[in-house]
C-alpha cells in the first residue's frame, strides 16, 4: 500500500524503465507482405497504401535481399493477376507457371532457406467474381472449393513454398490440405491457418491493391466471421489446431486484440496477428499528415505482442526492421 508501494519509482529513468520492460519487438517478429505483378522492371506505388509498392519478379529480388539483411524471417506473397486470366473457377491458381509459382521458384533459387516464403491459399486473386472459392447459387460452395484449394496447395508446395496460409475460411480445409500434403510427401510444409478471419471493413486498401474490390459484387459474410462474435473465433482456432495447423492467424489485429488475448490463454500454439491494410493506411496517413508521431507504429506493434501474438504480419515490417537494426 501507498507509500510503501509507489509504482512511479521504477518509471523515473530510462534505464529503469528498460529494466522492467515486459514486451519487446524485434525483426524476428515481423512478416513482410509483398504484392507481386506480371511484367518486368515494375515498381508501382499502391495509391490506397502509401509507401507500399507492387513488384515484378525481377525487382522483387532486391526487396527480398533487403528483408534478409534486416533479419525478417518470412515474406507473404500476394499476386495481382491480369484480368484476362481470371474466370469463374479461378483456374489460373492451378497453373504450374502462374505468377506466384514463378515468384516462389525464383526466390528459393536465389535465396534458399535464408528466408521463409508464405503463400495464400484462396481463389480470390484468380476469380472473375472476386470470391475466395467456387460460387454456386450465389454462395461460395464449401466442399467444391476445398477440392480446388487442395490442388492450389499442392501447386504452391511443388513450387517450393515453405508455409501455406489458407485464408479462405472454408470449413474443414486445413484437415483436407494437411492430409493431401502428407500423402504427397510434403510432410514439413507448415500450415499457417487464417483461423479467425473476420469479414472486416479494414481490408479495403488491400482489395484495391490486388483489384478484387471492383470485382466483388457482394460481401464475404457467408464465410468470413461476423465481427460481433468472439467465442466462435475460439471454436475456429480449436478446429484448425485439431486439423493440423502449425500456427494460427487472428485478422484483423488492432481492433481484435481481445481475440488474440483469449486465443493465447486458451491454446498452446503460435499466434500471428495480421495488421491489415486498413490499419496500415490509417496510421500511415496520420503520420504523413503529422497527426501522429512515428512512434505510434511501435506502440501498435507492442500492443499485439502484449495481447499475446508471437509475430505480426505488417506492411510496416521493412521500415520497422530497418529501425530496429539501428
Ligand atoms: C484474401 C485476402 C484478403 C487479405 C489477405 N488475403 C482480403 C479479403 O479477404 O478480401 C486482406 C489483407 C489486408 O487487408 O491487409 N484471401
Amino acid at each position: 500500500m501507498f507509500p510503501n508501494t509507489r509504482l512511479r519509482r521504477t518509471r523515473m529513468h530510462d534505464w529503469s524503465r528498460r529494466l522492467i520492460q515486459e514486451n519487446y519487438i524485434s525483426s524476428s517478429d515481423l512478416i513482410l507482405p509483398i504484392f507481386i505483378k506480371e511484367g518486368k522492371n515494375v515498381i508501382e506505388e499502391i495509391k490506397s497504401m502509401p509507401d507500399v509498392y507492387k513488384y515484378s519478379i525481377d525487382t522483387l529480388k532486391k526487396k527480398i535481399k533487403e528483408a534478409i539483411k534486416y533479419k525478417i524471417p518470412a515474406v507473404a506473397l500476394f499476386p495481382e493477376i491480369n484480368n484476362n486470366k481470371k474466370n469463374e473457377t479461378g483456374s489460373e491458381a492451378l497453373n504450374k507457371n502462374n505468377l506466384i509459382c514463378n515468384a516462389v521458384r525464383e526466390i528459393k533459387r536465389s535465396f534458399g532457406n535464408s528466408i521463409g516464403v508464405i503463400c495464400d491459399v484462396a481463389l480470390d486473386p484468380y476469380t472473375s467474381h472476386g470470391h475466395d472459392g467456387i460460387v454456386k447459387k450465389n454462395i461460395v460452395d464449401n466442399d467444391e472449393t476445398i477440392k480446388i484449394l487442395i490442388e492450389q496447395s499442392l501447386n504452391q508446395a511443388e513450387a517450393g513454398c515453405d508455409i501455406l496460409a489458407p485464408s479462405d475460411m472454408m470449413d474443414g480445409r486445413i484437415g483436407e490440405i494437411r492430409k493431401s500434403l502428407e500423402k504427397n510427401n510434403y510432410k514439413n510444409i507448415q500450415l499457417l491457418s487464417y483461423a479467425a478471419k473476420y469479414a472486416s471493413n479494414f481490408y479495403g486498401p488491400f482489395r484495391n491493391a490486388v483489384g478484387s474490390q471492383s470485382k466483388l459484387k457482394s460481401d464475404k459474410k457467408n464465410y468470413q466471421m461476423d465481427f460481433k462474435n468472439s467465442n466462435e473465433a475460439l471454436r475456429e482456432i480449436g478446429m484448425d489446431i485439431n486439423e493440423g495447423a502449425d500456427m494460427v492467424i487472428v485478422k484483423p489485429a488492432l481492433t481484435y486484440l481481445d481475440i488474440i488475448s483469449k486465443a493465447k490463454q486458451e491454446f498452446n500454439i503460435p499466434i500471428v496477428a495480421y495488421n491489415v491494410s486498413g490499419e496500415y493506411s490509417m496510421i500511415k496517413n496520420a503520420i504523413k499528415n503529422n497527426i501522429l508521431p512515428e512512434d505510434a507504429v511501435n506502440e501498435m506493434m507492442i500492443s499485439f505482442k502484449r495481447a499475446g501474438a508471437n509475430s505480426v504480419i505488417t506492411y510496416f515490417a521493412m521500415e520497422l526492421a530497418r529501425k530496429l537494426d539501428n
